[in-house]
């Protein structure tokens, strides 16, 4: 029987504040009309002021998924937050959720890898468990992406939100677990979606924060050309490699960007919508919180059973793309 990395439980969690699209006709020169016929997106969840932070919406997704793993803090081994928006650059939010969740034996660490940070988690977690390291890891992708939006630039503000999800994985025998993880990058083209200001590139300045550098950049037209065409690849080469047939899925858990490319990609495998997650009308692009937040949903809502297979994908900055297939 194979050593595999299995998910127990999984949690969820956004503000409870709405932004929808109507608002922001009210802030930009945008329609409600242009969002949802481009992007698919309605209404996403935006923390109010400076009530919560990054780590803040990890702990309410983590309770969630502990609970539902049946786990205690102190039984965990590792914490992996996945975030580009994270509390403060040092520490880690994941040392900061250690201590919100009194999880006082896990190691922890953040991982960056944009939206594509949940299947990069995954990746990590799941050689963690099988190499024998760690036997019960908490992975989180959270954003508070509303902090790093220009809202005045409608080409981004209408795009995203904030939100995070949660699983936690334990070393299980037998088939059932995570089959493979296959992780990517082309940090050529890593302008076509940054955030420059604030590294030591650029550290904070006058002139930084006057060129509004702190803030998402993104060359979007550009990006979703690739995202289409590589993600298609991407399910394809995933299943293959694994000899899934996509008739065997039952369900795709795509990063939530926008619907357009969910459908191309649900297309090329010829599955039908009602196999694939769909949840950014509510909540926008959380980033590396779209998975986790999706999967979260489909599991409470009992769309996947005891062995069938999922598969989970993204694209992201970096540029990064990454997929998983479990066998649940
Ligand atoms: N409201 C009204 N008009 C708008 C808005 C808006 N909010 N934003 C842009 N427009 C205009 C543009 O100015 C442009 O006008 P023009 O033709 O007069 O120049 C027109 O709409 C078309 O703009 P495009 O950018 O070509 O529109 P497109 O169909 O490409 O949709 C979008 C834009 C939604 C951003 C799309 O390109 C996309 O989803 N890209 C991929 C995003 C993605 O997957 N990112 C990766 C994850 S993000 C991360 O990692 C952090």
């Amino acid at each position: 029987m194979p050593l595999r990395s299995r998910i127990t439980g999984t949690g969820s969690y956004a503000p409870a504040n709405i932004l929808t699209n109507l608002d922001l006709e009210k802030k930009v020169d945008t329609s409600d009309e242009w969002i949802t016929g481009r992007t698919g997106i309605k209404e996403r969840r935006i923390v109010k002021g400076d009530t919560q932070t990054t780590s803040d919406l990890c702990l309410e997704a983590s309770k969630r998924a502990l609970q539902a793993a049946d786990a205690k803090p102190g039984e965990i081994d590792l914490i992996i937050v996945a975030t580009m928006s994270g509390d403060m650059p040092m520490p880690s939010t994941a040392s900061l959720l250690q201590r919100k969740l009194h999880a006082k034996n896990a190691a922890a660490f953040d991982l960056n890898a944009a939206c594509s940070g949940f299947l990069y988690g995954l990746s990590v977690a799941d050689n963690f468990i099988k190499g024998g390291t760690f036997r019960k890891i908490l992975l989180v992708g959270s954003e508070v992406m509303s902090k790093f939006i220009d809202w005045q630039d409608r080409s981004t503000c209408v795009l995203f939100g904030d939100g995070a999800g949660a699983v936690v994985l334990e070393s299980a025998r037998g088939p059932r677990g995570i089959v493979s993880t296959h992780l990517f990058s082309d940090g050529n083209l890593w302008d076509f979606i940054c955030l420059p200001g604030g590294g030591s590139q650029y550290p904070p300045s006058h002139k930084t924060i006057k060129e509004k550098m702190h803030f998402i950049k993104m060359k979007g037209n550009e990006t979703f050309k690739i995202a289409v065409r590589t993600l298609e690849k991407l399910v394809i080469d995933t299943l293959k490699k694994n000899n899934v047939k996509p008739s065997e899925l039952a369900m795709l858990i795509p990063h939530q960007a926008n619907l357009r490319i969910i459908k191309a990609t649900a297309e090329r495998l010829n599955l039908p919508m009602n196999k694939v997650a769909v949840n950014l009308d509510r909540y926008g692009n959380t980033s590396s919180a779209s998975i986790p937040i999706a999967l979260d949903e489909v599991v409470r809502e009992g769309r996947i059973k005891k062995d069938d297979y999922i598969l989970l994908e993204a694209f992201g900055a970096g540029l990064t793309w990454a997929s998983a297939l479990i066998k649940w």
